[in-house]
């Protein structure tokens, strides 16, 4: 009898993930960049993390995804690989990673899996992408598709446009969504086009759709952390619920640690480390209730 046994039962894999489509389940993912972020996603019930190429946004700060590099979503989905338990973990390729042809785009990919420890691999795009997620597919890669707004090419769409908005780019998507399907996808993001379009790609679709800024329809969610969380001022784009304010709450907490520092309340003596009480004597360190604020 075979010895080998699957050493996180609970753990969410890829085929798991198809059965969840066909047992009408949703499913939850979160884009996460590091140990912590990708700790508390998980502790909070992800079934997907996501390393995004958000993190060129919301982590470098950059304006739009474009520069980050595949050494940097190694290095990062290498963070979060390591603090998952149970969620599978997906490596968004970057820009001109996949780009250059089969070849190229396999050993890329297949760096997130071999150097990082992910489970797959996201490339935005629709029927066009269809051929290269078919070879990624053949070679142990599993592939979740990207349609709709896809921002790394937020140039050639003239920015951060909600899309399939007429007739025309409605079926457009349609028919990406069957492509990307047919090409052995195990998911598809669905990112800022109409819920009506999301509605339909979900009902015909054998594969779970995950939606942002795609309405109810679709079989999961995904928002970007720092967006949900709160981590930064400023008004969140219209597809976005805000679930708490954590940026203005580090700040306060933050504050007060500075307060306590140019006050004198922080450290106090318990906070301190000290020599033995003989040792301590050659220092001189007699008054332990001094008030080191008027030192
Ligand atoms: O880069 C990212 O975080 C994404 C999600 C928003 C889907 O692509």
């Amino acid at each position: 009898m075979s010895k080998v046994r699957n050493p996180m039962p609970q753990a969410v894999t890829v085929p798991a993930l198809k059965d969840r489509k066909a047992a009408g389940e949703r499913c939850v993912m979160l884009t996460a960049y590091d140990y912590p972020t990708a700790r508390i996603a998980e502790d909070a019930g992800a079934d997907i993390l996501l390393v995004g190429d958000s993190l060129g946004m919301v982590v470098q700060g950059q304006p739009d995804t474009l520069c980050v590099t595949l050494d940097q979503m190694v290095y990062h989905s290498g963070m979060v690989a390591r603090a998952a338990k149970r969620a599978l973990v997906v490596s968004d390729m970057p820009f001109l990673s996949y780009h250059t042809g089969f070849k190229d785009a396999i050993r890329n990919c297949g760096r997130c899996l071999q150097e990082a420890g992910v489970q797959g691999v996201k490339i935005e795009g629709g029927a066009k992408r269809a051929p290269l997620i078919r070879r990624l597919v053949q070679n142990g890669i599993p592939v979740m598709a990207h349609i709709g707004l896809t921002p790394q090419s937020i140039h050639a769409l003239g920015g951060f446009k909600v899309q399939g908005k007429t007739l025309e780019t409605a079926e457009e998507l349609l028919q990406d969504a069957r492509a990307v399907e047919q090409a052995g996808a195990f998911a598809i993001v669905l990112e800022c086009i109409p819920a009506e379009v999301a509605r339909e790609i979900t009902a015909g679709s054998g594969i779970l759709t995950i939606g942002i800024g795609a309405g109810p329809f679709c079989d999961g969610q995904v928002l970007v952390f720092h967006d949900l969380l709160g981590l930064y001022d400023g008004p969140l784009p219209h597809h976005v619920r805000s679930y708490g304010a954590f940026g203005k709450q580090m700040r306060e907490a933050l504050t007060r640690f500075k307060e306590d520092v140019l006050s004198g309340r922080f450290p106090t003596d318990d906070e301190a480390f000290h020599l033995a009480p003989e040792l301590a004597e050659i220092f001189g360190a007699k008054d332990k209730n001094a008030d080191p604020a008027s030192r």
